[in-house]
């Protein structure tokens, strides 16, 4: 057995028993100063930039997705790779258009993060993509070695938190604060943490 990030015995992934080294989860996720994140329908604000900035740094890689969340969004993220978790196993994926990326579906979280591991692999992308929401956040968050957040000058209404973080376990590695468009509702910045030790997956 191998250690987890609380301390705690975690059971070897198949591809840390085949000795292979596991490509980092990424959480990306957008943060109102209050730790909401949505309202159970979709995004609390009107931000272009960042779904811009979401999708520059998503692209080409695989893309982890609550049900709920890929619900919101209602169809494939092009150019990445979708994997749905759900427990719903007569769910059903929309069709996807030829310049959709490909959805695959996942019943429990081992197994979705074995099919990223190997699609990130086939893909050639450094990392796995956890883009929320929240339920998923709060199920990977310990499996995580990075988070790259935009932090939203707002504190809006919303039922769905991100989960609450030990900051002492992360190390922030970048901060920028763009000049938003006349399109976005407010100010934000585009910060990043790395995970102060390596985790044993
Ligand atoms: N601000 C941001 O960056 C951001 C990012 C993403 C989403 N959001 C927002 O977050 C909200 C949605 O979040 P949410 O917490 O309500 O839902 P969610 O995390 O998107 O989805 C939850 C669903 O995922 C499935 N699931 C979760 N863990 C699972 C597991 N271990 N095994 C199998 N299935 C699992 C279950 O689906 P079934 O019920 O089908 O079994 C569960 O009901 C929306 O408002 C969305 O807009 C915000």
């Amino acid at each position: 057995m191998a250690t987890g990030p609380q301390g705690g015995e975690v059971a070897p992934t198949p591809d840390s028993r085949r000795g292979r080294a596991v490509l980092p989860l990424a959480i990306v996720a957008a943060i109102g100063e209050n730790g909401v994140i949505g309202d159970g329908r979709g995004l609390p604000w009107h931000l272009p930039s960042d779904l811009k900035h979401f999708r520059t740094i998503t692209m080409g890689k695989p893309v982890l997705l609550g049900r709920r969340t890929f619900e919101s969004i209602g169809r494939a993220l092009p150019g990445r790779e979708t994997i749905v978790l759900t427990r719903d196993r007569a769910f059903q994926t929309p069709r996807s258009g030829p310049r959709d990326g490909h959805i695959s579906v996942a019943h429990d979280l081992d197994t979705a993060f074995d099919l990223a591991q190997a699609r990130a692999r086939a893909l050639g992308a450094e990392e796995v993509i956890v883009a929320g929401g929240g339920d998923l956040y709060e199920s990977l968050i310990d499996r995580a070695q990075r988070m790259r957040l935009t932090l939203v000058d707002l504190a809006p209404r919303g039922s769905v938190r991100f989960p609450v973080v030990d900051w002492s376990d992360w190390l922030e590695t970048c901060r920028v604060r763009p000049r938003p468009t006349a399109k976005d509702e407010a100010t934000f910045a585009f910060v990043d943490f790395d995970r102060r030790r390596c985790l044993s997956l």
